[in-house]
């Protein structure tokens, strides 16, 4: 058996392809590339949810409703508010997304398609909200007249709208965060949705699943591995002295991906223009020596985290939000395998090898040594 699951085919799907000889990375048959160049994150999500890339007229009816959905009822609020200020934002969004569940529970009238665009809209203004208000006590208002989710996620966090160059960044990283295949969240999301659960518990567990640092967790941690060296000489050495320690160095490989991950070149390259628009001569060229020694050493290569790190810092994002753009994208994936997989359902359950003790008889309390 195969530790990790790895290269078991768990079961189908018709949203993305992973790696495929022929194909590369493909959400629904659209290369990558053209997806982070071409197209805009919410007409990615109407396309990994409903199929087929938006016309004009539905795109614009789409961001419309999106916007209409940013609000926060007041009982999600006063949740947030009494939330430590201390929590990880991802633990926030695990609970608002929770708590959202039961405000605003799925009904067998609701349309599944209502709840994702619900949770696509709001995931950033739950997490923004409860950062204000621990920040500096502020209740802010979270619609905007940002016409896009990165220009809503941007001008929630620095109070001011966004460049349109940085909206950019922020865009093309939410359509390259949007979707891989199954990846230990959504096969989490569609483990749960599996058992006739509801979207709310689906999309919850996913979150807590993307936390941890071999998953999601890494860009934070990619960042703070960047972040401890001066220079390239210092990163080098510094790096060279966690391998040898057998430490594993976030940001680099992957389950799937064996020569490189598509994805890094489309982020790597945004992080590099935004380090010479900010004039950064550490972080980059830091980032750089850590690739170089991760390939001459190991082979290794980075993976989407690695740059998305260097760029999301340089676009003013805190390190502690990192992941939670990983959730405010990756929602359109998540959602869309859970409405898949209710689709052609059977309960997702395999099997074990047992390693256990044989058969043994019953010790009573009594005779217990
Ligand atoms: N740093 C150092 N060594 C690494 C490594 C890394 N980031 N990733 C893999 N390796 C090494 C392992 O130590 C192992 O070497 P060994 O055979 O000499 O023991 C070998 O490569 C295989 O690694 P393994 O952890 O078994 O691969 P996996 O398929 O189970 O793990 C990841 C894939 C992504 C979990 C793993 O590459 C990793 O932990 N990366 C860092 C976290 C990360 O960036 N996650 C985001 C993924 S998009």
């Amino acid at each position: 058996m195969s530790g990790g699951l790895e290269g078991i085919v768990a079961g189908r799907t018709a949203l993305c392809t992973v790696g495929k000889e022929g194909c590369g990375l493909t959400y629904r048959g659209y290369s990558i590339e053209d997806l982070a160049e071409h197209a805009t994150f919410e007409e990615t999500a109407w396309l990994l949810l409903r199929g087929e890339l938006p016309t004009a007229e539905q795109l614009s009816g789409y961001r419309q409703r999106l916007r209409g959905l940013r609000s926060l009822p007041a009982a999600l609020k006063s949740v947030l508010e009494q939330l430590p200020a201390t929590s990880h934002p991802m633990d926030v969004l695990r609970t608002g997304c929770s708590a959202l569940g039961c405000m605003e529970t799925e009904t067998a009238s609701q349309g599944e398609f209502d709840i994702a665009d619900r949770l696509l809209a709001v995931f950033p203004s739950m997490l923004m909200y409860w950062h204000w208000f621990h920040k500096n006590g502020t209740r802010i208002e979270t619609e905007t007249d940002a016409d896009s989710i990165a220009g809503q996620i941007l001008c929630l966090l620095h109070g001011r709208a966004a460049a349109a160059s940085h909206q950019r960044v922020m865009d093309s990283s939410l359509i390259l965060y949007a979707e891989h295949e199954f990846n230990a969240s959504t096969f989490t999301a569609r483990i749960v949705a599996s058992t006739l659960s509801d979207f709310h518990s689906a999309i919850t567990a996913a979150i807590g699943t993307l936390r941890g640092p071999l998953h999601g967790g890494a860009n934070e941690a990619a960042f703070e591995l960047i972040d401890q060296f001066t220079t390239p000489e210092e990163a080098e050495t510094g790096v060279m002295e966690l391998l040898r320690k057998k430490v594993k160095i976030m940001g680099f490989g992957h389950r799937v991906y064996r020569t490189s991950d598509p994805r890094s070149d489309v982020i790597q390259k945004y992080a590099a223009e935004l380090a010479a628009e900010v004039k950064d001569t550490r972080l980059y060229p830091v980032s750089e020596r850590i690739e170089a020694v991760m390939r001459r050493e190991k082979k290794l290569f980075p993976n989407l985290d690695f740059y998305s790190a260097s760029a999301y810092h340089f676009l003013g994002i805190p390190t502690l939000f990192f992941t939670p753009l990983f959730v405010f994208s990756r929602i359109s994936g998540w959602a869309a395998h859970v409405i898949e997989q209710r689709g052609d359902n059977r309960l997702i359950r395999p099997a074990a090898d047992y390693v256990g003790p044989e058969p043994r008889a019953f010790v009573p309390l009594a005779s217990r040594k």
